[in-house]
């Protein structure tokens, strides 16, 4: 069983980090095989809108970010995190959505997801929320949500909470994968987006989107 966790601030000792390690941690005691990664590091660079990834089914750009798209498409679990900034994913966070190839390619399809949202006042449920949409539309079954709020840069106060919501984030994300759960209201909203949103968008699109739906038929989804 493998499990990418992607930490999607900039700070590698923040709240975020902080939780996401829990969830690492847990992870890897139960057995588990952990990646984690720091998107802060990573080399990446901004989507440029050529859409050439929906044609070659890969992004031009040679960089981390199309790198770490393919081993999500091979991990079992994903965990993502992400500060809020304005009421939104950080930056850097929003890079990996527009440069990973999530929705249109289905790159989550049938794979077990947490998402953990920090923040110190308000918006972070505008963030969860940002994170939890791009699971379902990518296809995603999301097996928690973690948020957390805590003053910034001073975790002090929320250790008790960050371990006991992370704790429980991972054993859910392992059960999750190791009983292949079925999420039926997700699975049905699923459908619908994919079938009468996504599908017949790119059906439209005719050769120009032959890279996703190579994509799809290497998936099995048509
Ligand atoms: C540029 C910036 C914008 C922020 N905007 C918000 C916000 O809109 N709402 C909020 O609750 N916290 C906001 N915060 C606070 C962080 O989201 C919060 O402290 C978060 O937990 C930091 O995570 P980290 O410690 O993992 O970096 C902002 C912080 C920064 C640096």
């Amino acid at each position: 069983m493998k499990v990418l966790v992607i930490n999607g601030s900039p700070r590698n000792i923040g709240v975020t980090a902080k939780t996401l390690h829990v969830i690492e941690k847990e992870l890897i005691d139960f057995g588990v095989d952990v990646e984690f990664v720091e998107l802060g590091n990573i080399n990446m660079s901004h989507c440029i809108g050529c859409c050439s990834c929906y044609t070659t089914g890969q992004c031009h750009i040679d960089d981390d970010a199309e790198e770490l798209s393919k081993k999500i498409a091979k991990a079992d679990g994903i965990v993502l995190g992400s500060p809020t900034y304005a009421s939104n994913v950080s930056g850097i966070m929003k890079d990996f959505i527009d440069r990973g190839h999530f929705v249109i390619e289905q790159l989550l399809h049938g794979k077990y997801c947490v998402t953990v949202a920090t923040g110190e006042n308000y918006g972070n449920k505008d963030t969860l929320k940002v994170l939890n949409n791009l699971v379902l539309y990518s296809g995603g079954r999301l097996s928690d949500s973690v948020l957390i709020k805590a003053p910034f840069n001073d975790a002090s106060g929320v250790e008790e909470m960050v371990n006991a919501k992370g704790k429980k984030a991972a054993r859910k994300l392992f059960y999750g994968i190791g009983k292949k759960s079925f999420l039926p209201i997700q699975s049905l909203c699923h459908f619908i987006i994919f079938n009468f949103g996504i599908r017949s968008f790119v059906q439209k699109k005719g050769k120009k989107y032959s890279g996703v739906v190579k994509k799809w038929e290497a998936m099995g989804i048509c």
